[in-house]
């Protein structure tokens, strides 16, 4: 069994291999600049690891992962633009630095990479595997698109919220675990009971993602804090923001979402204020622990070894606890 500084090693080497790379290099230029940068890693890891809990030869597995965190790169450069963000991982994003043309094609070029790195398992995993890869990849277009419609919408409600988050992360984290137990050969109970603990544990990821948007450091977070206040995301923030507030706080907050015109700025610290005075932080902590909490029910279904359950939790303590 490997350690997570074993599992997390290999990745970055096989990352660094650039064996996706062709021409013309200006069209790889971008995916090399996402993927030089790092971010956690956290979905190859949780190939990795689903992967590692029936087989040890886990090299055998590395172009897969990889092929999951270029997938998971891919949303990131489309998803830059949508969200007109200038920041990631402490860098312009790609759209920025080069321009939305760019962001557009190389992500193509990142999506189809993805597949070609996917593809890299037993013949008799590979339907099952491109099958589940491609409902994962729909539903995160399905996710992306309710997250656009949400932002022109006021009375978008916590259950669609959930459900839009679901697809737009969650599938793919669980996407990851599942395509790592599948080539491993697990048994189909195990790889589907994988899959939905990687569901709870993407709710809890991305309700985490939502807060460190109010709540985080830029130095550490590595995006703009506030961009999703200044799109008018419903977030779970906004939304319970939305249900909790009433009087002049429920006026101001409208009239701030309404406002075609403000410096952005103002903007953050008003709806920034509106959260702390209802606690939002507080409500939202809530939910994130409930996501934990049945992760780790979830996970207790599954016969692992006490050493590999430890592992698990690690990267889930890692998750719960993390600035960026
Ligand atoms: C960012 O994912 C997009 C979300 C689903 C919140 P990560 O937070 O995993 O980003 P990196 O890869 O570590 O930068
Ligand atoms: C990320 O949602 C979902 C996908 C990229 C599919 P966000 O828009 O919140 O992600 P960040 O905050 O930009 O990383
Ligand atoms: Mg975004
Ligand atoms: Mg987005
Ligand atoms: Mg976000």
């Amino acid at each position: 069994m490997h350690t997570i500084e074993e599992l997390r090693a290999m990745i970055k080497a096989e990352l660094e291999r650039q064996e996706y790379v062709g021409e013309p290099r200006s069209l790889y230029e971008p995916i090399i600049y996402m993927l030089e940068d790092g971010g956690k890693r956290l979905r190859p890891l949780l190939a990795l690891l689903a992967y590692n809990l029936y087989r040890d030869d886990v090299e055998k597995a590395l172009k897969p992962a990889i092929g999951i965190e270029i997938f998971h790169n891919y949303t990131l450069l489309h998803d830059d633009v949508m969200d007109d963000a200038s920041l990631r991982r402490g860098r312009p994003t790609v759209h920025k630095r080069w321009n939305s043309n760019v962001a557009i094609l190389s992500g193509d070029a990142a999506a189809v990479t993805a597949y070609k790195c996917i593809e890299h398992c037993d013949d008799k995993y590979l339907r099952r595997g491109i099958d589940g890869f491609n409902q994962v990849a729909l539903d995160v277009c399905r996710g992306q698109q309710y997250d656009m419609e949400f932002e022109s919408r006021d009375d978008v409600t916590e259950e669609e919220y959930l459900k839009m988050i679901y697809l737009k992360t969650s599938v793919l984290i669980a996407g990851s675990l599942r395509h790592g137990a599948l080539i491993a050969g697990a048994p189909e109970n195990e790889y589907m009971t994988l899959y939905e603990f990687g569901g709870h544990l993407g709710q809890a990821f991305q309700l985490q993602d939502d807060y460190l948007d109010v709540y985080g450091d830029v130095r550490e977070f590595g995006k703009n804090i506030g961009g999703d206040i200044v799109t008018n995301k419903k977030t779970y923030m906004l939304i319970k923001a939305l249900e909790l507030a009433e009087g002049s706080a429920r006026e101001e907050l409208l009239g701030w979402i309404a406002r075609k015109e403000f410096v952005p700025a103002e903007k953050i610290a008003a709806v920034t204020r509106i959260y702390d005075r209802l606690g939002i932080a507080g409500v939202a902590r809530q939910k994130i622990d409930y996501y934990i909490e049945k992760s780790f029910e979830t996970l207790e279904r599954i016969q692992v070894k006490q050493a590999f359950r430890a592992t698990f939790m690690e990267v889930i303590r890692e998750l719960v606890g993390r600035k960026k």
